[in-house]
């Protein structure tokens, strides 16, 4: 049993989130993905995969242990037919069993088992099971980590586009493939009305027009009739610069789209192989699979031309195929469909109600809309006048999402946008009447809340009197399609006995059950919440007045109107409260009390939450897998490189090459050994060893030519390190000379010294002996040679220069004593720059102004005081 929370959380985050980032719109049909991401501030347009391609086939697949994607996964199928799968579209949701899985089982080699949900998995060649949400968010997966490299940021909201005939168990499967790959919904969009939003980017309508928007997909040939306005707000007054796409109606055929041809194609090369060496092969999983790609590359051909050629080497028994074909042989295999192609426009255009002189174009989209045969059956059904080719057939349905993903996301400038949808199946609510006389069968009512054509984003109100739990079911009046059931949704309202009990005697009238169900933007049925509500008699003085006047007259007409036990599916929640208000002047109504809700999933449930973890734990763990690989992989590529430098550098005769003259002869033997040895070893176990194994290789290569590193780099530093010595030496020097005059100068003056002798004695026993420890090394470092290990650091030079900076600064930083006079005070702030001893004033005047420059001052003038001493280089 689910919670009401768990639900909740699942589908109302379909049209409530606001997001922040960049917005991704995956357009996820039978054959190819296509993707788009809307980042601020950046040009939207078609994701390129890493082929710069604009779009990838819908393939998952391994070759051994290696995961592929598009075009890689579908290519190995010949090879390994189990482990490649494409088409999966096909399988969302679909019953084991069902129609649609054998419709798969027909064009598919991969190997069909059922899940525990009565859905279909797929076996590998491995043995290992993976459920068509799971295949199908790898591939979601995917997508996201091309837009985050090229986002360059993290990207987690995503719009996905589906058939407008989705069922809501289809809806639940995309969406669960969605949380698997990590992503969150934003919402899902049809995608005929996708296309619209892609058409109505780049224009305007100021009187309203209809359109029909042909899609024909490699699953499906749906037609969605749009009108596209100028929108305007709750009352009724235009809205500058939006536009309104009202859906209309649909119409669609599940099985006649792309796919189909393809098979066709299939069966006319299958039979001609057979034919012509009388094997039956249709039991060859490689050879059907092989077939299968042949067939899709003749058809394309065939599309622009009027033969093809085809050609399998070793299709089976060792036998090439090659065969001819024509497109009028393609076209009579077909015969049949033809009367398909167009009939979902005629269906859309009944569903709204129009004729197709009301029609001002029929718009092709979908990659299928571009065979001949498909278009000149809708041009014969339409006229040709009325054919629009004025959208991009492959990518306006996802540039349509990925901006109505970015108003949603209200982040983004675009244009002002607003959809109404609706849904294509009748839904009804079913409940069981209350019994009046106990033991009686109880009478299973049905009510239809959301007819087909419903506008989506609605809400409506049911009420029920009840004194006890109830369940109420929601349903689909007829099966959506074929081997498909109903129900799909089982909600049990609990706690009703003690609401309407605490209600009866908080003195309410007629307390009643009213629960809210709801048609959401993205296509999804739910029983959002049920409250327990009563009206109470206003005891006060203004309410009796009120009812002296005969105004509260219609209060028990109100309350009858909802006491059928029949639920009244109402309008909308709005009508409710607007009728029930005129009527409650004297009946004044409390806070209602929130009742429980569980829900449960009679037949084709969504993945639990829990099947849910399982699948992303399992491609996380894929991920993890691929990651340390590419680690392996790395630390091989990086140990390769590194002996390959390593082998130049020893090649390398010059003896002004810095490894060289740094290096001893038995130093350059010893790297010279190991390398020769980590080359056998990298030829023998270089294709197997493990990561650490690599690592350690290198790292005992780099342990013997580190000491060279070092004393070429304690060379290259030496100068710079010695300067900064001296320069400190030297500023100390001047200082104490300075001081010293001043002191006793101070002394002569009888003013008082700023420094005591103490001080400055101690000052010059630490520059002695930094004095004395660089003159003795830096002799002692002069003798030694450059392959020669240094005898000091530089980083010690700087350590004990920083001991005689601070030591310096700490007495500069100093506050003068305070003068006995304060008569001459601004004289002495022109020098307080220390920047010479001789030209500063000496016994005028102890500077006050000492306290704000001297910290810095101390620094500078150090550095602006810096004689160039010079050294020579070593
Ligand atoms: C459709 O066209 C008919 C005439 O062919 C017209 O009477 C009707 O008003 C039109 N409907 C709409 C919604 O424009
Ligand atoms: C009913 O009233 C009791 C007592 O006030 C309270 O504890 C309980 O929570 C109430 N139940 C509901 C469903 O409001
Ligand atoms: C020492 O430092 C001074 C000042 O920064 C600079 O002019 C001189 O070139 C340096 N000498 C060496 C050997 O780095
Ligand atoms: C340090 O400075 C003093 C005085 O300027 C100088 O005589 C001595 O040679 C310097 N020592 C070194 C190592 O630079
Ligand atoms: C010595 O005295 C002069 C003049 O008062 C002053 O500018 C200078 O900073 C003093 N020197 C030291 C090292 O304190």
């Amino acid at each position: 049993m689910t919670r009401l929370l768990l639900f909740l959380c699942l589908w109302l985050s379909l049209w409530s989130e606001r997001v922040l980032g960049s917005v991704l719109a995956i357009d996820y049909g039978a054959d190819f993905i296509k993707a788009s991401l809307m980042k601020p501030g950046q040009p939207f347009d078609v994701l390129l995969n890493r082929d710069s391609k604009r779009k990838m086939q819908s393939t998952v697949g391994w070759k051994h242990n290696d995961r592929l994607f598009g075009q890689d996964a579908a290519s190995i199928a010949g090879r390994f037919p189990l482990d490649s799968f494409s088409s999966l579209k096909f399988l969302q949701a679909a019953p084991y069993g069902s129609e649609a899985a054998s419709f798969y089982a027909s064009i598919s080699t991969a190997d069909m088992v059922q899940t525990e949900r009565g859905t279909v998995a797929l076996r590998r060649s491995d043995g290992t099971e993976w459920t068509v949400e799971e295949l199908i968010a790898m591939q979601f997966a995917y997508v996201r980590e091309l837009a985050e490299s090229t986002a360059g940021e993290k990207v987690s909201d995503v719009i996905v586009t589906v058939p407008p005939y989705y069922t809501q168990f289809e809806r639940d499967a995309v969406v669960d493939a969605i949380e698997i790959s990590g992503l969150r919904t934003l919402a899902l969009i049809n995608d005929g009305t996708a296309v619209a939003v892609n058409y109505a980017m780049t224009r305007s309508f100021p009187t309203p027009e209809y359109h029909v928007i042909f899609d024909a997909g490699a699953s499906s040939i749906r037609a969605t009739v749009v009108e596209f306005s100028a929108a305007s707000d709750s009352k009724s007054k235009v809205v500058k610069d939006a536009t309104q796409i009202t859906v209309h109606g649909i119409g669609y055929d599940r099985y006649t789209g792309g796919t189909e041809l393809t098979r066709r194609l299939r069966d006319l090369l299958l039979n001609d192989f057979q034919k012509r060496y009388k094997r039956d092969i249709s039991n060859d999983k490689r050879a059907m699979a092989k077939l299968w790609k042949e067939a899709g590359r003749v058809k394309t051909i065939l599309s622009a031309n009027n033969e093809a050629q085809a050609t399998i080497e070793s299709l089976a028994y060792d036998l090439d195929y090659k065969g001819k074909f024509t497109r009028a042989e393609f076209e009579a295999a077909c015969k049949d469909l033809k009367l398909h192609y167009a009939v979902p426009i005629l269906e859309a255009l009944a569903h709204s109600g129009l004729k197709l002189d009301n029609i001002t174009s029929v718009i092709l989209a979908g990659g299928a809309s571009r065979t001949p045969m498909i278009q000149d059956a809708v041009k014969a059904a339409v006229g040709a006048n009325k054919l629009a080719f004025n959208v991009n057939a492959d990518e306006a349905a996802v540039l349509g999402a990925a901006l109505h993903g970015a108003g949603l996301s209200r982040q983004f400038k675009t244009k002002d946008i607003r959809i109404t949808d609706i849904g294509p199946y009748d839904i009804q609510v079913s409940y069981q009447a209350e019994s009046k006389q106990p033991g009686a069968r109880p009478r299973t009512i049905n009510s239809l809340v959301f007819p087909t054509g419903s506008k989506t984003g609605t809400k409506k109100t049911l009420t029920f009197k009840r004194q006890d739990d109830f369940s109420v079911k929601l349903a689909y009046k007829t099966p959506p399609l074929r081997g498909y059931p109903t129900d799909f949704l089982e909600a049990e309202i609990v706690g009703v006995g003690e609401a309407i009990k605490n209600l009866t005697e908080a003195g309410a009238i007629d307390p009643v059950i009213k629960a809210t169900v709801m048609l959401s933007e993205s296509g999804f049925a739910s029983l959002r919440d049920a409250v327990a509500t009563g009206e109470y008699k206003d005891d006060s003085l203004t309410g009796k007045l009120k009812d002296l006047f005969g105004k509260g007259s219609s209060s028990s007409a109100s309350v009858d109107e909802t006491t059928a036990d029949v639920g009244t599916a109402e309008a909308d929640s709005t009508a409710t409260s607007s009728s029930a208000e005129t009527s409650a002047t004297a009946v004044s109504k409390k806070e209602p009390i929130p009742l429980e809700i569980d829900t449960k999933f009679p037949t084709i449930s969504p993945m639990s939450v829990a099947e849910k973890r399982i699948g992303r734990d399992r491609l996380k763990a894929i991920d993890a897998e691929e990651a340390s690989k590419r680690r392996r992989e790395e630390a091989r590529n990086t140990l390769e490189a590194y002996v390959y430098r390593l082998r130049d550098l020893l090649e390398d005769e010059s003896t002004e090459a810095p490894f060289v003259k740094c290096s001893q002869s038995a130093e350059r033997k010893a790297i010279s050994e190991k390398l020769a040895e980590t080359y056998t070893w990298l030829q023998e176990h270089g294709d197997d060893a493990t990561t650490m194994e690599y690592i350690d290789k290198r790292t005992a290569l780099e342990s013997l030519e580190r000491p060279i590193v070092h004393r070429y780099k304690e060379i290259e530093e030496f100068p710079q390190a010695l300067n900064n010595s001296q320069m400190w030496n030297w500023s100390s020097r001047l200082f104490l000379t300075d001081a010293r005059q001043n002191f006793t100068k101070e002394l002569e003056a009888g003013l008082p010294t700023k420094y005591t002798k103490e001080e400055l004695d101690e000052f010059e026993k630490v520059l002695k002996e930094h004095e004395s420890w660089l003159d003795e090394w830096v002799e002692k470092q002069k003798k030694v040679k450059m392959n020669e290990d240094p005898v000091i650091l530089t980083s010690e030079m700087r350590a004990r220069a920083k001991v005689l900076e601070n030591h310096l600064q700490k007495l500069y930083r100093k506050r003068a004593p305070k003068p006995a006079t304060t008569k001459k005070s601004s004289a002495s702030a022109s020098s307080g720059t220390a920047s010479t001893s001789t030209s500063a004033g000496t016994s005028e005047a102890t500077s006050e102004s000492d306290t704000a420059s001297a910290g810095s001052s101390s620094s500078t003038g150090a550095a602006s005081s810096q004689d160039p001493h010079r050294h020579e280089e070593l």
